[in-house]
């Protein structure tokens, strides 16, 4: 890259909330992050598939690349509940169906926890970051967030589960009652997007 060009990386998201995430976190110098839909272009379904973040991080980051021929940059992220063995898992966004909704998704999760105490209702969030160049180079990172799984929903910032996620960090609050720059500093994608910075020998953002 020389001196004034910026480099496009196309993020493989159609997500709003994680959009905005990546993009407060990615202030990297002279790197521009565009959608499908900022090029004027249509977004790819691309099937997960994988068994875990990042297989299916890195089939979206590489559809992506391959149709754009752009460097693509994706994230695969959930829930994981201890009291459900794992779930919901890689299948957090479709964990009430194939078309779910956050409302429904998080409808179903405070039924599935309805009996259980508040003291084993632990949960992490994950998120596992790719960035693939055209060439075919893999950079990649990971990030979790410790912590419960509230009674109710609360808050109004966010998305997916974040209006019953209390984070271990922010006693009181769920992730949802967070503004923007405090859930980056504290959550999965934020702390994947750091170590991502770290791996592609960019400088701190603090
Ligand atoms: P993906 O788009 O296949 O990675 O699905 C991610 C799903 O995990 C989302 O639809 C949410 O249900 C959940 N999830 C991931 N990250 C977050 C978060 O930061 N807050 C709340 N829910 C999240």
């Amino acid at each position: 890259m020389s001196a004034g060009e910026s480099r496009r990386v196309i993020v493989a998201s159609t997500n709003h909330g994680k959009l905005a995430e990546i993009r407060s976190a990615l202030d990297f110098d002279g790197w521009e992050f565009v959608t499908a839909v900022d090029l004027g272009l249509d977004s790819l379904d691309v099937e997960e598939t994988g068994d875990t973040f990042l297989d299916n991080a890195l089939l979206k980051a590489l559809a992506y690349s391959e149709a754009f021929g752009l460097p693509a940059l994706a994230d695969d992220s959930g829930l994981e509940v201890d009291a459900l063995d794992g779930a919901p898992g890689v299948r957090s966004s479709r964990y009430s169906g194939e078309t779910a909704t956050d409302a429904e998704n998080n409808a179903k999760l405070l039924e599935e926890l309805a009996a259980v105490a508040h003291d084993a209702r632990t949960a992490r969030f994950r998120s596992v970051i790719v960035l693939v160049e055209p060439d075919g180079t893999v950079t990649s990172a990971s990030g979790h967030c410790e912590g419960r799984i509230g009674n109710e929903r609360r808050g109004e910032g966010g998305f997916g589960y974040d209006p019953l996620f209390l984070p271990a960090a922010t006693p009181g609050r769920t992730m949802a009652e967070l503004a923007l720059t405090e859930k980056n500093a504290i959550s999965h994608r934020g702390a994947a997007l750091r170590r991502l910075r770290k791996a592609l020998e960019l400088p701190d953002c603090g």
